[in-house]
């Protein structure tokens, strides 16, 4: 074989494109509904949006990340995410001199130097959307509903959503000594990843799959008993508001993911269908990811969709491919010309029509319609077209039909549009 892909990069084929193409429809559709505007951004960006924006302790920034330096002597990074650069965009384009609140959303590939394995690749798609200028409790809740109603559209079914409070500037930090405290006792059991996580980001620990790690976290104190007032008032209203667009939730105390810039509501949609790459989405408010690029005091709240973890979940049962309506078969050298000319015509209006090029044998041409599994096939005999008809096959119920070559294109297409 001559050259491959990389490791973790992955075509996606035309076989597969349809479930893409179905995903992002329907996300433009629900977001759209619920005010969102697309907004699309570079993929690359300076290395510090990230260092500054994710957090210099967590895994991203400290070991997933493509980052090299470009000729001008920049550093620069391949997004491993898109909330920072939504950010950056809209503090850099002041979109809140327009209306402080923006709902964006974006598509595309991001970045992260991970093992690969099923569900976790180096370059793998996002469903981005963002409220940026919200700090009421009510916009965490209509995110999430927005989340649930989308999935749901898409045919997604035994998901569960998990909720926690991470806190503030103001309870966090309490919380971290609490945990700090706590696993310093139990440093011996702690992997030499997780022993200088305990001095530098504690709470990362949690997300460590070592089973002696594990075991010394079972027992951690749970964020919820660090809260601050405003915190803990902000999270019941959350609740609350889920609880009244009646959707269901599981509090999970041990959430705290892979990214510093979280407080308050963090989130998680996990399938129980994915193996260990349970979680299809993650999200979560950031109050301070703003400050912490250099902006205003702007509140947010988003998720990120993994496109490649979602589709691995669409019902099996349902079709994504746009088969032909139309083959067109002109097994006689005297009809190719009015193949050609017709699949050209029928192209303008919408009609999926394929021919054959080769002038191959009828038989030949049937089987190839078959193949391409088109709605109708549209045979173009010799002797019929100098009596002015052909016929018309529905591959369905293998019915036929002689239709007049006049003004075939209109009446292909009233037939054919009709089903
Ligand atoms: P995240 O949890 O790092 O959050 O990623 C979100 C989703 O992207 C995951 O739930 C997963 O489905 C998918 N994902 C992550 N890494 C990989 C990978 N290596 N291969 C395949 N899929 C992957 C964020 O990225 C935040 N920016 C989410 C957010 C938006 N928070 C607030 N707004």
């Amino acid at each position: 074989m001559g050259i491959t892909a990389i490791r973790g990069f992955n075509d996606i084929l035309p076989s597969e494109v349809g479930k893409w193409q179905f995903v992002e429809k329907t996300a433009r559709e629900v977001f759209e509904g619920f005010g969102f505007a697309e907004i699309r951004i570079p993929i690359l960006e300076r290395t510090e949006l990230f260092s500054r924006g994710i957090g210099e302790a967590t895994d991203i920034v400290e070991k997933e990340m493509y980052t090299f330096t470009d000729k001008g002597g920049g550093s620069l990074t391949l997004r491993p995410e898109a909330t920072a650069s939504m950010a950056r965009a809209y503090l850099e384009h002041q979109l809140y001199a327009f209306d402080p609140v923006a709902k964006l959303y974006c598509f595309g590939p991001m970045f992260r130097y991970e093992r690969p394995q099923k569900g976790r690749y180096r370059q793998f798609y996002q469903i981005d959307a963002e409220v940026f200028g919200v700090g009421n409790p009510v916009v965490d809740a209509e995110v999430i509903l927005m989340l649930i109603h989308f999935l749901r559209r898409v045919g997604l079914e035994k998901l569960e959503l998990q909720i926690n409070s991470l806190g503030c500037r103001d309870c966090r930090p309490r919380y971290r000594e609490g945990l700090k405290a706590f696993l310093t006792e139990k440093s011996f059991q702690l992997c030499e990843d997780c022993q200088r996580r305990l001095q530098t980001n504690p709470l990362r620990i949690f997300d460590c799959k070592v089973q002696t790690c594990q075991e010394a976290i079972a027992d951690a104190p749970k964020v919820s008993d660090f809260l601050c007032g405003e915190c803990d008032t902000h999270f019941d209203k959350v609740k609350e508001c889920l609880s009244m667009a009646n959707l269901d939730y599981v509090l999970n105390p041990r959430m705290v993911r892979g990214l510093d810039y979280y407080t308050r509501t963090a989130f998680e949609v996990v399938s129980y269908d994915l193996g260990s790459q349970n979680a299809v989405t993650g999200g979560g408010r950031y109050d301070n990811l703003f400050q912490e690029i250099g902006g205003l005091d702007i509140p947010g709240i988003g998720f990120a969709i993994g496109m490649e973890r979602l589709i691995s979940l669409l019902p099996k049962d349902k079709e994504f491919i746009r088969y032909p309506d139309l083959f067109i078969a002109a097994p006689g050298k005297g009809t190719h010309g009015e193949a050609y000319r017709l699949a050209n015509q029928l192209h303008l209006e919408g009609i999926h029509t394929e021919f054959d090029y080769e002038g191959k044998s009828l038989k030949s041409q049937m089987r190839r319609a078959d193949k391409l599994k088109a709605r109708y096939v549209l045979i173009l005999g010799e002797e019929e077209m100098k009596k002015g008809r052909a016929v018309l096959r529905n591959m369905a119920d293998k019915s036929q039909e002689e239709l007049p070559i006049d003004n075939l294109t209109g009446i292909l297409k009233n037939k054919i549009g009709k089903d």
